[in-house]
This record gives C-alpha cells, structure tokens and sequence, in this order.
C-alpha cells in the first residue's frame, strides 16, 4: 500500500488538509506526525482515526530517528507542522526557530535519505513582509519581520539548499491568512468569536488598521492536492484569495454576525512589537493549474461561529490551559 506522510495533520490546517487528503488518495495510508502541541486536538482527525483511514504518531519532527522511520517508502510527504502564531513568537522565539527552522532542515535530511519522489513545504506569505501596495509574486524577496516569519524564511533557505544540492524534489507553498473552524482561539477571527460568545471584549492591535488577505482552509487544503499531483518540482507557488480586509473589517463582521456594535464590543491594546501593515501576494501561478478560491469570508463566518458556539466549551479549557 502507498503511503503518504503530513507532519501537524492534528492542527488547524493540516487536519483540513487531512480531510482532502482522505478524499484524494483513497487507496493510500497517511500517517499524522503531531507532537500534540496546545494547537493540535485530537478531536480534528478522530473520525478518520475511528475510520483506520488515518493514523497519528505523536512525535517531534526535531527528532531524526522518528521522521527518518515515518517517511520511509512514502510516496508524499507533506510539511505542515509549525508553531504559527506571531504573537507568542515574540516571547518564545528560540521555540520558533528550533521548531520552524531545525524542524524543516530534520524532515529534509529524512526526506534527502529515504529518497522521496515529492515533497511539500507549507510556508507563508509573510516570509515577504509588508506589502505596503500591489501584491507579489513569488520571485519577490523575502524580507521577514518578526521571529514567526523569520524562522518560515530560514526554513525555506534550508529547503532551497537542499533543492540545489541534493536534488530534493520539493515544492513550496506561501499562503495567505488562513480561517475556518478548528483555529486556535489564539488567532484573531476565534479570539474575536469567543470574545463575542463570553460577552468580552474584543481585543485589538493597536489602531486595528493592518491589512491582510484571508484563505479559507477547505481552499488551501484544495490547493495543496492539486499541488500534490501537479506541482512543479522546485518551484515555489503563492497561494491567495482576494479577501482583502482590516483587522477592524474583520472585527466589524463578527459584530454583525452577534448583532452588537463594533465601538460597544472591542478594546484597543499595545501593537506589536512589530506587525506588518498589509500582506498582497498575486497568486496566478497556481491559477494557471486550474485552481481557484471558492469560499469567501463573508459568507463563511456564519458557519465559523457555529463551529465555536458549538465548541465553546473545549475552546475556553484550552485557553485556560495556555494562562
Ligand atoms: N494559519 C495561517 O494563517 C497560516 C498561513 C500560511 C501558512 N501557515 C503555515 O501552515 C502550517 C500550519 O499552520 P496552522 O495554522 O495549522 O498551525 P497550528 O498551530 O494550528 O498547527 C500546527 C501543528 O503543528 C504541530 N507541531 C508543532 N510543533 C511540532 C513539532 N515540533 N513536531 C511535530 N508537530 C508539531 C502542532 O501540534 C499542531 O498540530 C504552518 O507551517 C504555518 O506556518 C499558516
């Protein structure tokens, strides 16, 4: 049986892509290789483990001898795990870069030794830093500005050495700003939502102007298989939507949603050290295999913030276990 590898597949994204992957590959086992970090939750996959479709190895792609085993006469391994969010990057940024940077270099060196036809790194589009107009493609430079984005840059520097001198049959992806249900409620749209749900405030960095572009995760996900079969070795695709908005756009459409007034429902709190005032990427690349979004956020959030009035519960024990 053939056999595919997506290390974080019990996070956010990669339990999306988890989902796709099962649709797509019908005849192949996939393995999750997780370390079950506070973003992980074994909730997002069990089904497919229920299923046997799916089986999950808690692990840490820091490891060697583990991924070395794991990725073994895989046929596709896919790189998802991270830690993902800006903010804690700021206080924990050596876990970053080991995670994000050594963790990349560790798959790699398995993926260069048991000699896998195809991989996928997942990165971001933040490896650009601030887009102030226009959008850019993927030759644009990368130009990092906080320790998240640095160590996703890093990792994708050791990837590209490994494309030159190993021959390694990678393709690499940036992405917008991903949403969808199963998001840590670290994140702006969860946190907003639990925000509403528990009557608090909103918290909102400083004038809540900063811009970003918002992919829905089923899109992503789509976009990754699609990549997985047609992706062209070594190149690198940019993947986007047109879902431009202000933090405070944002914000304003969840108070829509909970029909409460944005002045009565946020609180204005310290920015960031540093936060990148727009992302753009264009993302035609991809666009020229046949894919594009078909979700936009707008008509989403309605389903999102059933997902977490659902799911209120497990959403505050996991905040309360992270204070
Ligand atoms: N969320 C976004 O908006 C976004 C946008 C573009 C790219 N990305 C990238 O997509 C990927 C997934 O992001 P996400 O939002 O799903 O993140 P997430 O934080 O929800 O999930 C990350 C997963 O990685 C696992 N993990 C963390 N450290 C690990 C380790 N050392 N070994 C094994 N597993 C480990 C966690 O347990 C978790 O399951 C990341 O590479 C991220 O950089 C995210």
């Amino acid at each position: 049986m053939r056999k595919i590898l997506i290390t974080g597949g019990a996070g956010f994204i990669g339990s999306h892509f988890v989902d796709a992957l099962v649709d797509a590959y019908p005849a192949h086992r996939i393995i999750v290789l997780d370390k079950m970090t506070y973003a992980a939750d074994i909730n997002h996959i069990s089904a497919h483990l229920e299923q046997h479709r799916v089986q999950l190895v808690m692990g840490d792609i820091c490891d060697y001898d583990i991924c070395r085993k794991l990725i073994q006469d895989c046929d596709l391994v896919v790189h998802a795990a991270a830690e993902s969010h800006v903010d804690r990057s700021f206080h924990s940024s050596i876990l970053f870069t080991h995670t994000n940077t050594l963790g990349t270099h560790t798959i790699m060196e398995a993926c260069r030794d048991a000699q896998v036809p195809r991989i996928i790194h997942v990165s971001t589009d933040e490896v650009y830093g601030e887009v102030l107009s226009g959008e850019v493609n993927e030759n644009g430079e990368m130009n990092p500005t906080n320790p998240y984005s640095a160590s996703k840059a890093a990792a994708e520097m050791i990837v590209n050495g490994y494309r030159h001198s190993f021959n390694l049959p990678v393709v690499v992806v940036r992405a917008n700003n991903v949403y969808g249900i199963r998001q840590f409620p670290e994140k702006l749209i969860p946190r907003s939502i639990m925000s509403l749900i528990d009557g608090k405030k909103i918290p909102l960095h400083g004038d809540g102007s900063n811009v970003r572009h918002y992919l829905a995760a089923p899109d992503f996900a789509s976009a990754l298989v699609l990549l997985a079969r047609e992706g062209k070795i070594n190149e690198t695709y940019n993947i986007g939507s047109r879902e431009e908005y202000s933090n405070r756009d944002v914000v304003r459409m969840l108070c829509e949603q909970f029909n409460v007034s944005f002045d009565s429902s946020v609180e204005f709190v310290a920015d960031r050290p540093f936060n990148d005032r727009r992302y753009s990427i264009s993302w035609e690349k991809i666009c020229g295999l046949g894919w594009k979004p078909r979700h936009n956020l707008r008509n989403d959030i309605p389903v999102v913030v059933d997902w977490y009035r659902k799911n209120a519960d497990s959403m505050r024990e996991k905040l309360k276990e992270l204070c």
